[in-house]
């Protein structure tokens, strides 16, 4: 998907410095390290608007990306990052909460793990809190590449089963490193943004 303007919005820790342009958000949540920031970047062609790292913890605020005026990505924290501090690790823990439980313009959550391991007990509560608002939902099993293209497909299965064995959610892979993939998240974007 081409954008003429994506760009950097504001790095919130609170309520009162959210955008109030009432545009519909995409949120990205999952893990520290798990390829968050660096989905929003394969998503519209820019190497480094949002700020990624190899080390955990790198997204610290609630990132919000404005693309052409049409809808935010959203780049929380991630949690379980056991080397950040406790008091950091209760800090982003407490943004991440604050935005899902007040943010009306959530348009879809994007929960993204990491195709090679098992949920954690973190990502379980996580689903569970996301199942429980509401909210439109999708799950992406990121880092496909690191895997044979053979076994994505039976992985994902397994990865369903483990977390929505009902499998009522949208659960596909994804590659930011071989972006593959794109498409069919794009398609499930536009499901819930009218205008793109
Ligand atoms: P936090 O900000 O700490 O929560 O992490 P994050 O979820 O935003 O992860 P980030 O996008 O910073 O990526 C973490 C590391 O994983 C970086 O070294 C990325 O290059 C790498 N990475 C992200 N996506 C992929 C992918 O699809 N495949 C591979 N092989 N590496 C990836
Ligand atoms: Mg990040």
């Amino acid at each position: 998907m081409n954008f003429k303007n994506p760009k950097f919005e504001i790095s919130a820790v609170g309520k009162a410095q959210y955008p109030t342009t009432n545009l519909p958000e995409i949120v990205l949540v999952g893990k520290s390290n798990v390829g968050k920031s660096s989905f929003i970047n394969t998503m519209i062609n820019r190497k480094n608007l949002a700020r990624t790292s190899s080390e955990p913890g790198k997204t610290r605020q609630i990132n919000f990306y404005n693309i052409d005026d049409i809808f935010y990505f959203v780049d929380l924290p991630g949690y379980g990052y056991s080397s950040m501090s406790k008091r950091e690790q209760e800090k982003a823990g407490g943004f991440i909460e604050e935005y899902l439980s007040s943010r009306a313009e959530i348009a879809l959550i994007i929960f993204v793990i990491d195709i090679r391991h098992d949920p954690t007990s973190d990502d379980k509560l996580m689903y569970d809190y996301i199942v429980n608002s509401g909210f439109p939902f999708m799950i992406i099993a990121n880092k496909a590449d690191k895997i044979a293209p053979t076994k994505v497909d039976a992985r994902v299965q397994d990865l369903q089963n483990y977390l929505n064995p009902l499998k009522d959610i949208t659960f596909l892979p994804f590659s930011s490193e071989k972006k593959i993939y794109n498409d069919f998240i794009w398609e499930e974007i536009q499901k819930h943004i009218n205008c793109i």
